[in-house]
Parts: C-alpha cells; structure tokens; sequence
C-alpha cells in the first residue's frame, strides 16, 4: 500500500496519482529511503476526452474556421460591406457561416465569441447544435485581448487568466469543447526577453486551466508580420519563442497529446523586399517545427496572418507534400471569410452565394491538408493580400 504522505489528491481538481522515490529498491522501507525525488504523474477527469477531442479535429482533409473576432472587429469588417456593428448583423454574419450545408465536410472545429457561443439562429436553434449536426466541434475565444506591456519596447500582452476556471467551466457546459488564447510577438520591437517570456508563461497557464476544464487549448503565440526583416529573421525569432512556449507548457504539465497548436507560418516580413515562394514558406516552417514541437502533439492548424486567401492556401499545401508528424492544417479567419463577405454584402438574396464562396474556400484547404491543391480556377480577389498593419483581433 502506498503511504498517505506521498499521494495528494484533488490539487485544485487536478489528482496526482503517483509519487515515489527514484532511489527505493523493490522491497525497501519506504522510511528507509534517503532522498525523495517528486515525481508526479497527472490524471486529469478529462484527459481522454481531450485526446479524443484533439485527434476529431485534427482529422485528415479538415481544418478549422476561426469567427471569434471580438464585438469591435467584427464591427470592422461588418463596416468593409456598410453595415452597422449591431447584435443582430453580428448574428445575422455568423448564422450565414454556420449554417451553410455541407460545412463539416472540410471542417472540423469552428471557434466562436462569447456572444456567438450563447447566440441561436433566426428560428431559435442554438449555434453550437447546428455545429454538432455538421460533426463540428465547437470552441470558444478566451483571452481578453492585449494591452500594453510595461517595461518592454512598445509591446504587449495577453489578459484574462482572471476567472478564467470558472468562465472555461461555462463554456464546457454550453457545449464547447476546445479554446483558443492569442497572444503576439512583434519582431520589429526585438521581441524583448521579457515579452516573449510572458507570452509564453500565458499561454502556458491558459492551456493548463482550459485541460483542467475540458477544453482542448489551442496555443497561439502569433510572430506577427509586420516588419521588414527576413524569413531568416523570422525562423530564429519562431524558433526562440516555441521553446520557450513548451518550457513553460511542460513545466505547467500540459498533456501535449491534448493541445493544438495555431502558429504563424515562417515568411519574410510583409515588408521585406523580397517575396517568399509556397516552396521557401514550407521549408523554412516545417524546419522550425520539426527542431521544437513533439510529435505527441496531433495537430498544426495555421493562422493565416495577412496572407491572401490563396497564399494561405498554396502555402498549406506545399507543407503537405510529404508525411509529418502532425496533422497540418489551418484555422483561418481572414484566410476563409474575405469572400465571403464580398459575395454576401448585408445582402439576404446573397446568403446562398455566400455560403457556396465560403465552401469554395473551405474545400481548397481541405485539399491543401490533403496536399493536392492545385490552385487552379481561382479568382483575382481571392489572391489579395490581406495585411493590415498592427491587426487587432
Ligand atoms: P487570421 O490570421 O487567419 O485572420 O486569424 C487569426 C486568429 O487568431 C483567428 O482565430
């Protein structure tokens, strides 16, 4: 029988199973023993249930689609068609979304804002029960967006650990089943130590509240692009920031078989002289995720940062030319909407065509998962650049 001194249970609703000694011989006193090392092994309630949450949407031909703009960037790209950031315009955009028939198809995950998560359709069926029937998983924006960073070089970073628990806990009972915390990186501030240090201890808290809730964390330190530096530049700064990400990932013990992870893809900065093909992207990025993620880790799922909607893509499928170790996939927003927003225009006569541009989008990068995109048959809109500098989310 093990002794009650070295098995602590509930630790803050975590329960740590197993401790013991490195240096007990089989059949010694546990008294005995002159040194103890802890070793603690976690067993968490959901630890299954986040595997299996993790590998759904990590399955193979599908990716996730990111509406969880806050209130006042969603009120921004309402304001690109002329309409007014309203509740029921927001709802009106994200109903087309979710309910376009056929979506989970090429979609596995769609995360959501608050207001979305709790929001029904016009006819009063909840949005994350039109998601279920799609076999899409639904999942929840949690960070409280980034402030200024004191003591750093104009940089910032990432609220909302407060409540946290409690507000994941919520989330999980309303039907969602994985979180998503942004926070950012800025090459052209240096990034100082200190910003990348606290963007990773961030994340690192947020993904071991979200597991100890039932939420699978998505973990997305965005490098953003702005900036003129090179792809180089941009490999040494991921690089950094991914090890320091999984330092404090560990030391938080986060189960990575039950993470996903949102990075940016390796590109020279939006300003640099030099354009980077699909070819460059891939190898530069897959080069810094094979020196820093596990491969206990299921799946990749790209943010598109600025990217056209056919870069996003064509960079997606070039990463996807040979087997990896992880399902690489994206999570767009900008990347799976910008059409769909031209097409709809506030407009309902165009709710169909909307939804017939957003499954266009969605299927390209599904077959970019697949790693047989072609880029055939695109059209001149889809191929603008979407870079805003200093983006907000
Ligand atoms: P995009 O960079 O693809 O617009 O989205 C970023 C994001 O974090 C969405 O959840």
């Amino acid at each position: 029988m093990v002794s009650a001194g070295l098995v602590k249970l509930n630790a803050s609703s975590s329960q740590w199973i197993g401790q013991q000694s490195f240096n007990q011989r089989p059949g010694s006193s546990l008294r005995s023993a002159p040194r103890r090392v802890a070793l603690p092994i976690r067993a968490g309630a959901y630890t299954e249930e986040l595997v299996q949450t993790a590998k759904s949407i990590a399955s193979p031909g599908r990716g996730i689609l990111a509406i969880d703009e806050s209130n006042a960037t969603c009120g921004k790209r309402l304001a690109s068609i002329g309409l007014d950031n309203t509740e029921s315009n927001r709802q009106a955009y994200r109903q087309l979304l979710l309910t376009t028939p056929g979506l989970g198809e090429y979609i596995s995950g769609a995360i959501l804002f608050e207001e979305t998560l709790y929001q029904s359709t016009t006819d009063g069926k909840k949005f994350v029960d039109c998601l279920r029937e799609e076999k899409i998983v639904p999942g929840i924006k949690v960070d409280k967006g980034l402030v200024p960073l004191p003591g750093s070089n104009n940089e910032s970073w990432c609220q909302g650990l407060d409540g946290l628990a409690s507000r994941s806990a919520e989330y999980y009972k309303q039907g969602a089943r994985f979180a998503k915390w942004r926070t950012v990186v800025s090459i052209p501030c240096g990034p100082s130590a200190l910003a990348v240090k606290e963007a990773a201890w961030g994340l690192a808290r947020y993904a071991a509240i979200s597991q100890d809730n039932g939420l699978v964390p998505i973990v997305e330190p965005e490098i953003l692009l702005d900036g003129d530096h090179s792809i180089e530049r941009t490999l040494e700064v991921a690089e950094h920031v991914w090890s320091e990400v999984f330092y404090y990932l560990a030391q938080n013990n986060v189960i990575f078989e039950g993470i996903l992870l949102k990075p940016s893809m390796v590109t020279p900065g939006a300003e640099h002289k030099e354009k980077a093909s699909p070819e460059t992207i891939a190898k530069y990025t897959l080069k810094m995720l094979r020196r820093r993620v596990p491969p206990a880790v299921p799946g990749i799922m790209f943010l598109s940062g600025g990217q056209s909607e056919v870069e996003a893509t064509l960079n997606l499928n070039a990463m996807n030319q040979s087997p990896n170790p992880w399902h690489v996939s994206f999570s767009y927003a900008r990347a799976l909407q910008n059409s769909v927003l031209k097409t709809w225009k506030g407009l309902p006569e165009n709710v169909e065509a909307a939804q017939k541009a957003l499954l266009v989008r969605a299927k390209a990068n599904s077959l970019a998962q697949l790693g047989k995109y072609t880029g055939e048959g695109e059209n001149e809109e889809a191929k603008k650049g979407m870079f805003v500098k200093d983006y907000k989310y």
